[in-house]
């Protein structure tokens, strides 16, 4: 028995900022963008626009994918770092708007690492017996945390969501296994401060400290180090190796530091997912929104050894095996 992933979605807004919209916004250029990062375009979200619009519809499309109603379900977890409220959970207002109750909804905040901590509770809940049929959804919009002034990061990110729906099957397929990872004191090298949070002297957020803050070349080694190391052991886990993985899917951060996990892994870069072109650095739904392209084209067929690594804020870092 295991979790296997029957069906896949993912949704992003319709604006795309390319990287000539960004020249007028910073000062930066298309060539430095794309030589340092490989991104050409993202999507953001515009006034009035709903990042549980996006979950919605990505969820949606998982489950008509599954060929299920969200009725089926047992379980809804959510990866995010950007929900609209402090409280309730993101989790909680998508139920709510698939039009479910009782089930159990909540949130996992490991920023871009946080589909695949998502992966671990989905894989621990079907193992233990608790629950048999879950929604996973990955879901950021980092475009309303970053500072448009900051060069060093408005460049980096865009929105969007991503969703699967796991279920307990029998057979020796489907998630075989998943490791996760922290270490808290590495947090300084990406933060954001809670906005809405202000102290009793108001003294609040400074603009200097006004959205995503990040130490990049630092966070590039230790994101190269991680998301190689921690996919060797969740395949060891699983009784494999590299050369066994027929697609790696990693976390949309950077194209060269996909191509330098690549060769670390002795993957040729074929075996490597990239969409970071089209759509930047979606935190936590950039997993889910590979995997749905990779399903879709038709880049993953029964049987497949994929790997799902992340690394993100926290530092947080995890990597999931399966069979596919
Ligand atoms: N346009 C033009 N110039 C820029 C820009 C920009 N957008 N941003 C920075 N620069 C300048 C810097 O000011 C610096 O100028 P200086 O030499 O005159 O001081 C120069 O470019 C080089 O800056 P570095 O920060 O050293 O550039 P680097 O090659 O490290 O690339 C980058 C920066 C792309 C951020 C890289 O460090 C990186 O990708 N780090 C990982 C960050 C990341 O992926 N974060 C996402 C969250 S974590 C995760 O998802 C894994």
């Amino acid at each position: 028995m295991g979790a296997r992933i029957i069906g896949t979605g993912s949704a992003v807004p319709p604006t795309c900022l390319t990287n000539a919209d960004l020249e007028k916004l910073v000062e930066t250029s298309h060539e430095w963008i794309v030589t340092r990062t490989g991104i050409h375009q993202r999507r953001v979200m515009t006034q009035g626009e709903d990042l549980l619009d996006l979950m919605y519809e990505a969820s949606h499309h998982a489950l008509r994918a599954a060929g299920l109603r969200a009725q089926d379900l047992d379980a809804i977890v959510v990866a995010t770092v950007s929900g609209d409220y402090a409280f309730p959970s993101t989790a909680c207002l998508l139920q709510a708007r698939l039009g479910v109750d009782t089930i159990p909804a909540f949130d996992v905040n490991a920023a871009c690492a946080g589909f695949v901590y998502g992966m671990s509770v989905a894989h621990s809940y079907v193992k233990s017996g608790e629950y048999n049929r879950l929604l996973l959804v990955g879901a950021d919009a980092l475009s309303t945390m970053v500072n448009w002034r900051d060069r060093t990061t408005c460049v980096l990110f865009g929105d969007g969501a991503g969703a699967v729906v796991l279920e307990n099957q029998p057979g020796a397929g489907g998630l075989l296994s998943v490791v996760i990872e922290a270490n808290g004191a590495l947090w300084p090298l990406l933060y954001v401060r809670a906005g809405q949070r202000q102290t009793v002297d108001q003294e609040g957020i400074h603009d200097g400290e006004w959205g995503i803050q990040m130490k990049g070349p630092e966070l590039f080694k230790v994101a190269v180090r991680a998301l190689s190391e921690v996919a060797t052991k969740a395949l060891h886990r699983a009784g494999l190796s590299p050369t066994d993985v027929h697609l790696m899917i990693p976390h949309q951060a950077n194209l060269r530091i996909l191509h330098a996990v690549a060769d670390r892994l002795q993957l040729s870069r074929e075996k490597v997912y990239c969409n970071v072109q089209h759509f930047g650095n979606t935190s936590a739904a950039s997993i889910p929104i590979a995997l749905d392209e990779a399903v879709r084209d038709g880049k993953i067929r029964k049987d497949d050894i994929i790997v799902l690594n992340a690394c993100g804020g926290g530092l947080t870092w995890g990597a999931a095996v399966l069979r596919w």
